[in-house]
């Protein structure tokens, strides 16, 4: 937003994320003395003169350099709107970014960056297993405009899958990676700056961009910046909006990496919305304790299910002890294990429906990350595109249940498992 308070310190003391989420970037004075950011629910904005407007597409269009104090101008709301400035702003706080672009999903977040930077020709080196509406573009629309996946495994260090993904690059140029880590549904993980390194090393003019899908643990449990990564990626639709009641996304970065972004953005239209960006402010302002939260919840309910004779398998980051490969590498790069469980029941498919049909309270539907708990059946549903065989090799059994642990009451949650896992 033009002119917003950005002030983040109080006598030399920097003042936490969560203090700003309700001030930052915002001044009263530009909206009548609203104490809340109103929805600027406008396609357009005004110019006071003809100059003016000419001055402002000459920034926004790069034309020139801004002057010195010279802030970029409203225009119109698929450029720019004070609701998703002020979001981006705040939203920079959590992960250290210095830019950030919102977008109407965190699918249209994902390919708008994917299209900023892959050309015909060129590879995507991807993590395996990627949320399932990320795998179809990328190995099913992709291919199409000359682009070519080459997916490895999540779980495994970067040193043990080095020598086969160079292979199978075969001397192409990468143009990108785009990495889920935690992975989307079976919380494997992938060391963010061992890869980031792999590909720097890589005999190129251009260092592919590194983009990591932080939708699993948000911005509160881990900072892929912090490890190397050129673009953090959200769906934002999930512990950003935290309600499940708005489909949004975000990409966040240095400015030089979010501006091609944020050009393509303009021309493919897949900005949020005003309305959507104000219910994202609404949101953050609660973001760490909701996330706090759900994530102490979490810890319960895994150990419940850990102990559950029906229960062949849980998945939780809270569980990986010093013998696991992936514990020294969690302890590096994440700040929590969130509160994304999976889990496989005993007998397969069939006794994972049994016991998704018998829940009452926890809610059996797509998506995470809001305040409900809500489970789903990976194999059949998020990541039904991908063969039974490939799921199988990507860590997803047919008997695998997810579960995104809200903020109920945790004995409320346990007890609705519990009395599911009867009918398993
Ligand atoms: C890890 C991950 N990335 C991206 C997406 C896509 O986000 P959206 O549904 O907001 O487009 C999802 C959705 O489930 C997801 O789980």
């Amino acid at each position: 937003m033009t002119s917003g308070t950005h002030d983040r310190d109080i006598g030399g003391r920097r003042l936490r994320p969560e203090s700003l989420m309700m001030s930052y970037g915002y001044d009263p004075r530009l909206s009548e003395g609203a104490l809340k950011c109103p929805i600027f629910q406008t396609s357009t904005f005004v110019f006071e003169t003809a100059e003016e407007g000419k001055a402002f597409f000459e920034v926004a269009y790069g034309l020139r350099e801004a002057t010195a104090g010279e802030e970029p101008g409203l225009i119109y709301s698929r450029l720019n709107n004070p609701d998703l400035e002020i979001l981006e702003d705040r939203l920079c706080l959590w992960d250290g970014a210095e830019a950030c672009a919102v977008f109407e999903s965190g699918m249209a977040a994902i390919t708008t960056s994917l299209l900023a930077t892959v050309r015909p020709g060129d590879v995507l080196v991807h993590s395996e297993p990627l949320y399932g509406g990320c795998e179809h573009f990328i190995t099913q629309v992709l291919p199409g405009f000359g682009v070519t996946p080459v997916g490895f495994a999540a779980g495994h260090p970067v040193s043990e899958i080095a020598a086969d993904l160079q292979a199978r690059i075969g001397g192409r140029r990468v143009a990108a990676a785009l990495v889920e880590t935690p992975a989307n549904p079976t919380n494997a993980l992938v060391d963010i700056r061992a890869l980031g390194d792999l590909l720097r090393a890589l005999p190129q003019d251009r260092p592919p961009v590194l983009m990591v899908d932080n939708t699993f643990l948000g911005p509160l449990w881990q900072r892929p910046l912090d490890h190397g990564a050129d673009l953090v990626l959200y769906s934002a639709t999930k512990f950003i909006g935290g309600h499940s009641d708005v489909i949004a996304g975000a990409c966040l970065g240095s400015a030089a990496a979010i501006a091609p972004v944020r050009t393509l953005r303009t021309f493919l239209g897949t900005m949020a919305g005003p309305w959507t960006g104000w219910l994202l402010l609404r949101s953050l302002e609660t973001l760490k304790m909701r996330m706090t939260a759900a994530m102490k919840n979490a810890r319960y309910v895994a150990d419940f299910l850990a102990d559950h004779p029906k229960v062949e398998r849980v998945s939780y980051l809270g569980h990986l002890g010093p013998e696991h490969p992936m514990h020294a590498l969690y302890r590096r790069q994440c700040l929590g294990p969130g509160s994304m469980i999976s889990f496989d029941v005993q007998g397969g498919e069939a006794a994972a429906f049994r016991t998704l049909n018998a829940l009452r309270m926890v809610k059996l539907a797509v998506s995470l990350g809001g305040t409900e708990s809500l489970a789903e059946h990976p194999g059949t549903m998020t990541h039904a595109d991908i063969p039974a065989e490939e799921q199988r090799r990507m860590g997803m059994g047919p008997g695998m249940i997810r579960l995104s642990v809200g903020v109920e009451h945790f004995e409320d949650i346990i007890a609705d498992l519990s009395q599911a896992l009867d009918a398993a």
